[in-house]
């Protein structure tokens, strides 16, 4: 029989739990995916009995099957810091392992830390000191939520305080977007595919945009927000990531260290921007009524808005500008990879007429672009140019699309489901290796230090506009263009 599996998520009470972990679970416990014997802990600092936090997690509508699932979640009312509530819980899980009669101590633990990130390394001190972190024959592992670290200092130091009492093969850093189905896709479409690869270079590419654009502002959650900032939030873990996958080179098998090898190789080779050079290549904005919103400082100089150039300094990528861009309160929540090809060395035809292409500008003929459309409306695009009917030879833009909703008939499933689902398996691929957060923090480090010590505000911009208009100037310099999102399917 298999050994029974404890999730324990610390921060139990946070929204997290109610939002994704325990709806992801219920999913995976619906799909039959879970592993045989399983309760999940909730730990948190609010009071709560078993069915308060039961109610407190079920959803509006409560789906079929709820009163069966919800008999294995559990709660424990506890101190991050109170060494009695983790003998506590030592002893519940010990108990759990009894009733599905394996010796206590041998059953898996999962230890989920969704608490505010000062408190990971005293769960961690905690966890140690009540000998949780070791097992006699189940597994014991971590996963540890965002924000990993603020600058490359602290990621430094929270790796070395959980490395200390726990193996990386047993560290599982969350980065969601790596979860999403869409986002696994790019490195199918690269890899699974004989025809792109061989295109995917600096002799075929002329620029990259990722963009991640959000519509809603900072929605309550001001107090976290202001102290960390767009760069911080999304262009140091999601936006790189995106970057990584796209611009890694091919792993020699498919297995966590050799994927996570790549990437790291890649993160490496960003090239790192001098403090002269972050008002160059990095625009940083703020919408205006962002200083209102609850939990921000009047005079907050915390930016919403990041629009930044990257170069990559490896043989497949030099010369090739890496665009990215992200944002809240922009016209629509879209997270979209471009790769924007070069021309054609001659041009032997002209842009379609107005009148057999009545959209877009007069002018070049448009570059072939492949869109790979993250979220919403999921799917990839090729953008080519064709002949209209009629007479001449002239271009206008055709679309060659594949919507993962036709095509498979449902949406994609959220993300904590496949990451929850690949940490009780063991399975690290898509979790970010210690080495590899710090290859991010090393890049976005110097901006961050750059913007620290400048007396210059962040560019505001109208909520619902594409941003400062400095950031079309970034992209100008490099005679490219930003693609909002012209190129649907
Ligand atoms: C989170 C950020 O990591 O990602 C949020 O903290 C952001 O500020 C969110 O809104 C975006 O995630 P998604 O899956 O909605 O694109």
């Amino acid at each position: 029989m298999d050994a029974p599996t404890s999730v324990v998520i610390f921060g139990a009470s946070g929204d997290l739990t109610s939002r994704k972990l325990v709806p992801a679970i219920f999913s995976l416990w619906e799909a039959g995916a879970l592993p045989g014997e399983w309760e999940a802990v909730g730990f948190g600092r609010r009071p709560l009995s078993d069915d308060e936090f039961r109610r407190s997690v079920r959803p509006e509508a409560v789906p079929e099957g709820w009163a069966e699932f919800a008999a294995h979640l559990h709660y424990r009312h506890g101190g991050y810091d109170d060494p009695a509530s983790y003998e506590a819980l030592a002893e519940q899980l010990d108990a759990f392992d009894a009733s599905h009669g394996a010796e206590p101590g041998a059953g898996n633990r999962l230890y989920y830390l969704a608490t505010p990130p000062d408190v990971f390394p005293v769960v961690v001190d905690r966890l140690e000191e009540a000998g949780l972190h070791r097992g006699t024959i189940g597994w014991r592992r971590v996963i540890v939520e965002k924000p990993f670290g603020r600058d490359l200092e602290s990621a430094r130091a929270l790796n070395a305080r959980i490395l200390q009492t726990f193996r990386e093969d047993q560290v599982f850093r969350i980065d969601h977007y790596l979860g999403k189905e869409t986002v696994q896709n790019i490195l199918a479409f690269r890899l699974g595919n004989g025809i792109f690869e061989p295109l995917w270079n600096r002799n075929y590419i002329d620029y990259v945009q990722i963009l991640v654009a959000e519509s809603l502002g900072v929605e309550g959650r001001g107090g976290y927000y202001d102290h960390a900032g767009a760069l911080r939030d999304m262009v140091q873990n999601h936006l790189l990531q995106l970057l990584a996958l796209v611009a890694m080179e091919p792993p020699g098998t498919f297995t966590a260290d050799a994927v996570r090898n790549e990437k790291v190789k890649v993160l490496q080779c960003i090239r790192p921007i001098a403090p002269g050079e972050v008002d160059r290549y990095v625009v940083r904005g703020q919408y205006e009524g962002y200083r209102d919103e609850p939990g921000i400082a009047p005079d907050s100089t915390t930016e919403t808005y990041v629009a930044m150039q990257l170069a990559i300094d490896t043989w497949r990528w030099s010369g090739v500008p890496f665009f990215l861009r992200t944002g809240k309160a922009l016209p629509e929540r879209r997270t979209e990879i471009c790769i924007v090809f070069r021309q054609p060395p001659l041009t032997l035809f002209a842009k379609a007429t107005p009148a057999e292409q009545p959209e877009g500008p007069p002018g070049q003929v448009e570059p072939t672009v492949l869109t790979l459309r993250i979220q919403p409306d999921e799917g990839i695009s090729l953008r080519l140019g064709l002949k209209p009917p009629g007479a001449g030879m002239r271009l206008a833009p055709v679309q060659l699309g594949f919507s993962y909703r036709s095509r498979f008939g449902r949406d994609a499933p959220d993300a904590y489901e496949r990451l929850l689902l690949d940490a009780l398996s063991g399975d690290a691929t898509l979790f970010i290796r210690g080495d590899e957060a710090e290859a991010a923090w090393t890049a976005v480090t110097p901006i961050l230090e750059a913007w620290a010590s400048s007396d210059r505000a962040p560019e505001p911009y109208p909520e619902g506009s594409w941003g400062p208009a400095a950031a079309d100037a970034l992209v100008k310099e490099e005679h490219c263009e930003w693609r909002p999102g012209g190129d649907a399917a």
